[in-house]
């Protein structure tokens, strides 16, 4: 008999039915005449209860029918007696594919976040865990359907590269050479003898190679990992995190706010019209606020600000006692606490926070006529700060070529993107949506480590 799912079993109606389940053994309990087994399987957050009969299957043969345990069990659905659910299986027969003992790390409920972390090789398994890989996967097939829906083409862009598109020097250098003999002495590094005969590492964005898409296929978009070596050690950042960068011909301004917020908006809808059982687990055992902030940002107009008018308002409330760990002026770079004030004290909506002053944003946004200011459009959200960067590109080749050199960026790097504004350049814009902030939004997690499958942070590359 072909398996059937849990969520189908507890969907079911035809009771009398004849299935047979496949799955992992959340718990056991019973007495000396019944056991109930909790079993999932991944398909819902709900567990399926199979009730075995001593009269019917032996205590003894079930004995390995223990937490963690994975079996497959035939019986018939049946409508439940107990309260919480409508379908239970009564077992015919049960066999054990895989048992798990009393080492099983996940025997009782409530371990704390830090130590799943630890165990991230099973906490998969935990209800809080199997939501949020739920709601990840729906993210992303959200995030396909959006864009496809409106004509932008998934364009794949190299992870290994030879230059950095944000210009941090935050990047992981990508060598097959003998680190240990360099080390040794044997240097200065000859990298004509490297892999790609130059210095490379791993991306920290798709954008500049999405730029040379957007300016063929018109509409593009990337969704793929990308690196960054910066070593902050905060519930925000992950060394290793997928990004969405979509990047569009002949837009301004206006239509990349537009976007952003459709955008978003978009995905959170699609979690609260797809995902309700997960979410509302996650709303009782993570955020009581999660769902109603998921609606209130989906119903809700984001702010449009420029950063000079930002400015004036935090210190304004400077001014009148508030206070900040770092300092705010204009020309400052926002800490997370100063977005974090207008979005959550000041408007109570998000943010598309615009036109900051060129030193602190990247050498290729384009730049305002005031000469201070270039048009970047980031996406401020609530408990989270900064979601979205992004920005109208500078089209102008002498502009551009100007800001390059006046960062001292090597022009020998950046001749293949300059060939975009050098032969048919065009007004065009673009943003980069940090995927796992976007999950720490959605699923209410405090920590952007619980949110993918295996993070990687300062001194942790486990699994
Ligand atoms: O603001 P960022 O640095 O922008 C870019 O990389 C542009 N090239 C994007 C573009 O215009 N195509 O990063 C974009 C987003 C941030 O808003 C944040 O959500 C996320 O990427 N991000 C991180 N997420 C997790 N860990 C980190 N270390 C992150 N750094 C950035």
């Amino acid at each position: 008999m072909a398996r059937t799912k849990v969520i189908e079993a507890l969907s079911c109606t035809e009771y009398g039915k004849s299935v047979v389940v496949k799955g992992w053994v959340r718990t056991r309990r019973g007495n000396k005449n019944v056991s109930f087994i909790a079993l999932n399987d991944g398909s819902t957050i709900k567990n399926l209860q199979i009730v075995v009969d001593f009269s019917k299957i032996s205590e003894d043969s079930i004995k390995d029918v223990t937490t963690g345990a994975c079996i497959c069990a035939t019986g018939t659905l049946v409508q439940s007696q107990g309260a919480g659910q409508s379908v239970e299986m009564q077992a015919d027969s049960i066999e054990v594919y895989g048992p798990a003992d009393a080492t099983y790390p996940l025997q009782k409920k409530g371990h704390t976040m830090e130590y799943l972390r630890e165990i991230a090789h099973l906490r998969p398994r935990t209800n809080t865990f199997g939501a949020v890989l739920r709601l990840r996967h729906n993210m992303a097939y959200a995030i396909h359907t959006f864009f496809h829906n409106k004509g932008y083409y998934y364009f794949h862009t190299p992870l290994i590269t030879a230059s950095d598109c944000e210009g941090a020097g935050q990047m992981f250098q990508v060598t097959t050479l003998d680190l240990n003999r360099i080390a040794a002495g044997n240097g200065p590094v000859d990298y004509s003898k490297d892999f790609f005969g130059k210095p490379t590492s791993l991306t920290v964005s798709g954008q500049l190679e999405g730029e040379l898409g957007a300016t063929a296929l018109g509409a593009i978009y990337t969704f793929g990992p990308t690196f960054r070596a910066e070593n902050s050690n905060t519930p925000r950042h992950l060394a290793e995190f997928w990004m969405i960068e979509p990047e569009i011909a002949f837009m301004d301004k206006e239509e990349l706010m537009d976007l952003e917020e459709e955008f978003v908006k978009y995905c959170v809808k699609w979690a609260l019209d797809n995902c309700a059982d997960d979410l509302a687990f996650l709303n009782q055992m993570i955020d009581k606020g999660l769902v109603e902030r998921l609606k209130a940002v989906a119903d809700t107009e984001f702010v449009r600000l420029p950063y000079t008018e930002g400015i004036k308002i935090l210190e304004e409330a400077v001014k009148n006692g508030k206070k900040f760990e770092y300092p705010v002026y204009w020309g400052c770079d926002l800490a997370s606490e100063h977005e974090r004030f207008l979005v959550e004290e000041h408007f109570k909506r998000p943010v598309i926070m615009t036109d900051y002053p060129k030193e602190i944003k990247a050498f290729y946004m384009k730049q305002n006529t005031d000469g201070k200011t270039v048009q970047g459009t980031d996406v401020l959200f609530p408990q989270i700060g900064e979601i979205i960067g992004g920005s109208v590109r500078e089209e102008n080749y002498d502009k551009l070529y100007a800001r390059i050199k006046e960062l001292n960026i090597p022009m020998k790097d950046m001749d293949w993107y300059l060939d975009t504004r050098k032969y048919g350049s065009c007004p065009h814009a673009g943003f980069g949506l940090g995927f796992e902030r976007l999950m720490l939004f959605v699923t209410g997690m405090q920590n952007i480590r619980d949110v993918i499958p295996f993070p990687r942070t300062p001194n942790n590359a486990e699994f």
